[in-house]
C-alpha cells in the first residue's frame, strides 16, 4: 500500500493540462457496447475506474486497446455474454452503465447490484423504472439486475428521484433506447456535460437524439450504431479541484484544455471568495460547439466566507463539495455547505478536523469555522473526491501531511501528485 506525502506551504506556479473527463469517458466506453466496427475514443484518462470498466467490458466480448497515440480502441468482438459479474462491478459503482447498452443491443442484460460506498446509499431504482417503461421485464435475483426485452419500444419516461435527476440512470435509458422502435422522451433528463457529451458520441455513431443539455432529451430509435473516432471533454471536476488548489496556496497557475461554461458556477464562487480567475483563449472547439481555453487562477491565498449548495447541473456540483469544504476551512469567518445531492457525503469533515479545520457536520449541512491555520498529521482517505480535499487541505497545512488509503484518489485523477508537483508543490508517494 502506499501513502500520499505533503509538505505543505509551497504555492503554485505554472501551467496544467486537463485531461479527459472519467464521468464522461465511462459511460461512452460502456455506449460501444452498441456499435459495429471499432471506435476510438481519444482523452481518455489513465485511471482505475477506467481499467475496471475495461475488464467489464472485455468479459462482455470487447476487445479494448490502448493505442501508442494515447487514445483507447473499443471493438465488439462477439455478444454472447450479458453479465457483468459482482467482483467487476463491486469496485465501481459507474459499472452500471453497462445495463442500458447490453439490453438495448443483446436483448438481455444481467448486471449485479452496485453496493452503497462512502459518500451513501446509491439506489438505481430510477434505472430500473426506465428501461421498465421502454417495455423490458426486469426482476432483481441473487444481488442481480436481470432486464430482458427483445427490441425496447419508445415510451415518455420520467426520472425525478428525491435529489434531482440521475446522470447514470439517464445515460441508462439513452442507451437503451437508441436501437429501440420509436420515439422515447426522457423528461426530467440530467443535463450534466458528461451526459451530453454521451449524446454527442451517440449522435457521430448514427443515433438520433435531440434536446441536448435539456430537460427534456428526444430519443428517435435507429436500426445501427457504428464505432467512429471521438474526443472526450476535458473533465470539470479535475479543473475545478486544481482551481481550488490555486486558491488554497496562492500563486498562479494556468489551466490548459478548459471548458469554462462547464464550470461556471464553481468559478463564479471561486471568484466571489477572492481568487482571482481569468478565461482567456478560446479557440479550439468541441463537437458540440463549445470552446476550450485557458484558466488562469490567481490567489494570495486570503479567502471569504460563503454559503454553498451543491445542486444538478449547471449548480456546483456535489464532487466539488469536499474541495470547498478543504478550501473554507481557511476562510476568515463562518460558511455553510448544504449537500443536496448526496446528503451523507461528509467522511472528510473527521479528517479535515484531524488537521485542525473547525467544521460540524449535522445531517446534511456543515458548518465551517474558519481557522487561521491547518496543520499536517496522519488522515484516511474515504472516497475520491474526499482525498483530493485532504490533498488540498495538505498543500496548506504546517509541516507534514499522510494520506492513507491512496488508491481513492487513482480512481479519479491521473498522476495528480506529479502534475501538483510540476506547479511547486511539495508532494510524493511512499510505502506505508
Ligand atoms: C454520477 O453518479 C457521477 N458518477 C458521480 O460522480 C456524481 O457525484 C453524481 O453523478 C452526481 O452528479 C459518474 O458519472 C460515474 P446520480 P450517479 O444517479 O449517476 C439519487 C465522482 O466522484 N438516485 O445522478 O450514480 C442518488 O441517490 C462520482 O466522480 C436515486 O434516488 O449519481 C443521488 O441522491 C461520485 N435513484 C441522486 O439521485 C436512482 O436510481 C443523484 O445520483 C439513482 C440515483
Amino acid at each position: 500500500m502506499e501513502k500520499m506525502v505533503i509538505e505543505g506551504g509551497h504555492p503554485l506556479y505554472g501551467r496544467v493540462k486537463i485531461n479527459g473527463a472519467k464521468n464522461a469517458a465511462l459511460p461512452i466506453m460502456a455506449a460501444c457496447l452498441l456499435t459495429k466496427g471499432t471506435s476510438k475514443l481519444k482523452g481518455i484518462p489513465n485511471l482505475t475506474d477506467v481499467t475496471t470498466l475495461c475488464k467489464i467490458l472485455n468479459h462482455l466480448g470487447v476487445v479494448t486497446e490502448r493505442r501508442p497515440d494515447g487514445s483507447l480502441e473499443i471493438a465488439v468482438k462477439e455478444e454472447k455474454n450479458v453479465t457483468a459479474p459482482y467482483d467487476l462491478v463491486r469496485t465501481m459503482r459507474a459499472s452500471i452503465c453497462v445495463l442500458g447498452p447490453l439490453l438495448g443491443k443483446r436483448g438481455m442484460a444481467k448486471v449485479s447490484i452496485p453496493g452503497g460506498c462512502s459518500i451513501g446509499p446509491r439506489p438505481v431504482n430510477l434505472h430500473i423504472k426506465g428501461i421498465k417503461s421502454l417495455g423490458a421485464q426486469v426482476k432483481v435475483k441473487d444481488g442481480y439486475i436481470i432486464a430482458t426485452g427483445k427490441r425496447l419500444k419508445g415510451n415518455v419516461v420520467y426520472l425525478g428521484g428525491p435529489y434531482g435527476s440521475t446522470v447514470l440512470g439517464t445515460c441508462n435509458v439513452i442507451m437503451a433506447a437508441a436501437l429501440g422502435e420509436g420515439r422515447t422522451i426522457i423528461d426530467n433528463a440530467a443535463c450534466e456535460p458528461e451526459v451530453q457529451d454521451l449524446v454527442n458520441f451517440l449522435n457521430k455513431a448514427g443515433a438520433k437524439i435531440s434536446g441536448i443539455g435539456e430537460k427534456n432529451l428526444i430519443i428517435d430509435g435507429v436500426d445501427e450504431l457504428n464505432g467512429i473516432e471521438y474526443e472526450i471533454i476535458p473533465d470539470r471536476i479535475e479543473a475545478g479541484t486544481f482551481m481550488i488548489a490555486g486558491a488554497i496556496i496562492g500563486g498562479n497557475i494556468v489551466l490548459e484544455n478548459d471548458i469554462a461554461c462547464h464550470l461556471t458556477s464553481v468559478v463564479d464562487k471561486l471568484q466571489e471568495i477572492g481568487a482571482d480567475i481569468q478565461i482567456s483563449n478560446e479557440n479550439k472547439e468541441s463537437c458540440n460547439g463549445t470552446k476550450y481555453c485557458e484558466c488562469i487562477v490567481k490567489s494570495n491565498g486570503e479567502i471569504r466566507p460563503t454559503n454553498i449548495t451543491t445542486l444538478p447541473y449547471p449548480g456546483i456540483p456535489t464532487d466539488m463539495q469536499a474541495q470547498f469544504t478543504a478550501l473554507l476551512s481557511i476562510a476568515k469567518g463562518v460558511s455553510i455547505i448544504t449537500e443536496r445531492i448526496f446528503p451523507h457525503r461528509f467522511m472528510h469533515v473527521a479528517e479535515l478536523n484531524r488537521m485542525g479545520a473547525n467544521i460540524r457536520n449535522e445531517a446534511a449541512i456543515a458548518i465551517i469555522n474558519g481557522v487561521p491555520s491547518l496543520s499536517g498529521t496522519t488522515v484516511m482517505a474515504s472516497d475520491l473526491r474526499a482525498s483530493a480535499s485532504l490533498i488540498l487541505a495538505g498543500l496548506v497545512a504546517e509541516g507534514i501531511t499522510e494520506i492513507r488509503r491512496l488508491y481513492h484518489i487513482d480512481r479519479g485523477y491521473e498522476r495528480l501528485e506529479d502534475r501538483l508537483s510540476s506547479l511547486g508543490a511539495k508532494i510524493w508517494r511512499e510505502k506505508e
